[in-house]
């Protein structure tokens, strides 16, 4: 009796989306000083190295932003819509309570049958939502997956609230993921600890037809610097060890672009040098759970990241939970 090949998951496309208005932190600190809060583009660079944002209009849903970047990531494939049978969608600011992004993509698409789903694991959404297809396309319940993270933050930030609403951003990043022959994806590791649920939520919801709790993003901004500095680096190592490899052997990091302050220091721990980690945060500001995939599209559309390199992907935020996936190109 011979055994059947073994399967693994490849990533086989890149795709990303940004909506049009583009806020550089100028402009910002204009916007906001006419409504009696006080900040400089001097600050937000040196404290969080974000230079500009981009901010969703009415129309540029979730799932408007994260079906652009899915059309780009499956042509990037060579595939069509059709090929495609398995859809997650990690966001924190779904277009509805439900049905979930993930199927309003879908339709969006034209694309029937096949699992459509979203992931909710804030800043993490994306590493949780990658890994959650390798298992599905490894199991043999998904040849082809598309795992796209799209957010609007700018629709839950407090306009009011300095210390968080200059950090964030609008956007979409989406890969397609294929069973292949040859591994991919070499290792995932995902963690979460909800005793620390506090420090970074948007408490609300609907509930009798009114908004409940409250409906902005609160954050304490130094207990999320500290974790996040602590987590970043013991996962990689984690990750990578179980894929039998060391860090050196790591081409490319990806991390989430939540401030470069803490990019640098992740790099640092791990004895990476500055140019191998990938840092788009200057550019997007933190779009949660689109960062990862966007950073990985800019990076592999300008030729950095290249077929065969290692690229370790990292994400943490909210709930709290954190993880990282080592991928082969
Ligand atoms: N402009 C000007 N001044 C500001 C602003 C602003 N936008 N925001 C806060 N300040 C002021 C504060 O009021 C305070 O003033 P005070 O000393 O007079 O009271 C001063 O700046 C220092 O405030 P801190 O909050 O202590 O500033 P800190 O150095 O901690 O930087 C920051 C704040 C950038 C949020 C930092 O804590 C951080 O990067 N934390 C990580 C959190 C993060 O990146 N979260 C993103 C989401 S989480 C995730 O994606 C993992």
């Amino acid at each position: 009796m011979t055994s059947s090949p073994r399967v693994y998951s490849r990533i086989v496309g890149t795709g990303s989306a940004l909506p049009e208005r583009l806020v550089d932190n100028a402009t910002l600190a204009a916007e906001l000083g006419a409504r009696g809060v006080e900040t400089s583009d001097d600050w937000i660079v040196a404290r969080t190295g974000i230079r500009q944002r981009y901010i969703a209009s009415p129309e540029e849903s979730s799932s408007v932003l994260g079906t652009r970047a899915a059309r780009m990531a499956i042509e990037t494939a060579g595939l069509a819509p059709g090929d495609i049978d398995l859809i997650i969608v990690a966001t924190s600011t779904p277009d509805f309570v439900f049905p979930s992004t993930a199927c309003l993509v879908q339709r969006a698409l034209g694309i029937v049958g096949g699992a459509a789903f979203d992931v909710q694991a804030v800043c993490s959404g994306f590493v949780y939502g990658l890994t959650v297809a390798d298992a599905m396309i490894r199991t043999g319940s998904a040849r082809h997956a598309l795992v796209i993270g799209a957010e609007t933050f700018s629709r839950i930030l407090d306009w009011n609230d300095r210390g968080t609403c200059v950090l964030f951003g609008d956007g979409a990043g989406a890969v397609v993921l294929s069973a292949s022959d040859r591994p991919g994806i070499l290792a995932a590791k995902l963690h979460a600890d909800g005793r620390h649920e506090a420090i970074l939520r948007t408490a609300g919801n609907v509930s009798h037809g009114s908004i409940t709790g409250h409906p902005f993003l609160t954050m304490d901004g130094q207990a999320v610097f500290k974790l996040a500095v602590g987590v970043l680096d013991e996962v990689a190592r984690e990750t990578v060890a179980a894929a039998g490899l060391t860090v050196a052997d790591i081409d490319w990091l990806v991390p989430h672009q939540a401030n470069v302050r803490i990019l640098q220091a992740t790099g640092r721990r791990l004895g990476l040098p500055a140019e191998k980690v990938i840092v788009t945060v200057d550019r997007h500001a933190n779009t949660s759970a689109a960062s990862v995939p966007l950073a990985l599209d800019v990076a592999m559309r300008d030729g950095r990241i290249r077929e065969g390199h290692r690229v370790m992907l990292q994400g943490v935020g909210g709930g709290f939970t954190w993880g990282a996936v080592l991928v082969q190109i």
